[in-house]
């Protein structure tokens, strides 16, 4: 990409108070001539007239299409974030998801970014390469709702034109915590140079992305997703002799087996 993109108008971003989102908050600045921050959770005021906080709650239809109007494009970080019963996922990350789609149509955005995630297809094994056409495996409810969410994004090209990019997000944190990560790891520059990627490249229409770093463990192939010109830039391979000093996991672990790792093990959430 260049090094200076012409910035949106507006761009909101969902999730602002989580882990990703407040790392996004101060690195989609350039990006933006107004960011439209937006969480269920508190957040911290506006610091200056480029920034619009929102509470919101993405499981509620109308004040979502409200959230949406007169912005460019869309991040869509918000939602739960890890495994959980079904009735908790549902509101915001199934029906919240379909609410910022449908407010995308009714106010004429035409880019959505959206933050699916490893556990689409965490139950193919770690032996395994798998590349944007691969079958899902969701391996949690989470899984599932990120699955639904890249089908609603397939769907708005496919109906509507509204492009998604679809970031299949491994392990984004600061550095990696356990030796699965060593496959998994997106560190945050990365991260913010494929959400620019995904903003400026051209003619996306749905493309689905693995969102990680250049690790030398590798378990998934970005070939499809060539044509946003994503170059990852950082290794988790520094970090490999403190997690490989932490105490094994036995064989049979599923975070040993499973590219979803733990989430592949949850559950049930309704007794037996
Ligand atoms: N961090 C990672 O490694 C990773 C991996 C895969 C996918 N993701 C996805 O990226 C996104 C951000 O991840 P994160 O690590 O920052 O998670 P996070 O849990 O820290 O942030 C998610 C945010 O969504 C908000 N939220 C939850 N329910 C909501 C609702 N009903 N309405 C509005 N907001 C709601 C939460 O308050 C929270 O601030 C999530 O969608 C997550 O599923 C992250």
């Amino acid at each position: 990409m260049s090094s200076s993109p012409t910035p949106f108008n507006r761009l909101l971003l969902t999730g602002a108070a989580g882990g990703l989102g407040k790392v996004l908050r101060e690195r989609l600045k350039p990006y933006a001539r107004i960011l439209r921050l937006s969480d269920i959770a508190e957040m911290p005021a506006a610091t200056s007239e480029h920034e619009e906080v929102v509470r919101c709650d993405l499981a509620d239809k109308q004040a979502v299409d409200q959230l949406v109007e007169g912005v460019d494009a869309i991040l869509h970080f918000g939602g739960v974030s890890t495994e959980h019963s079904f009735e908790t996922i549902l509101g915001a990350n199934i029906c919240g998801t379909f609410h910022l789609y449908e407010a995308a149509r009714r106010h004429g955005v035409k880019r959505v970014i959206f933050a699916s995630s490893n556990h689409v297809i965490g139950f193919h094994q770690q032996t395994e390469t798998l590349d944007a056409h691969c079958l899902r495996r969701p391996d949690s409810y989470y899984g599932l709702s990120k699955s639904y969410g890249e089908d609603l994004a397939s769907f708005y090209f496919d109906r509507y034109g509204i492009e998604t990019v679809s970031v299949r997000i491994g392990s984004s944190f600061p550095e990696p915590q356990n030796v699965r990560m060593l496959a998994t790891w997106f560190s945050y520059d990365d991260l913010v140079q494929l959400m620019e990627c995904s903003l400026y490249a051209s003619d996306v229409g749905h493309t689905v992305v693995y969102g990680v770093s250049d690790n030398k463990a590798k378990w998934w192939d970005n070939r499809y997703a060539a044509h946003l010109g994503y170059a990852p830039k950082d290794s988790s391979e520094p970090f490999r002799e403190k997690v490989e000093a932490l105490p094994p996991l036995p064989a049979d672990d599923p975070q040993r087996i499973y590219q979803g790792g733990a989430f592949a093990a949850m559950g049930p959430f309704e007794g037996k």
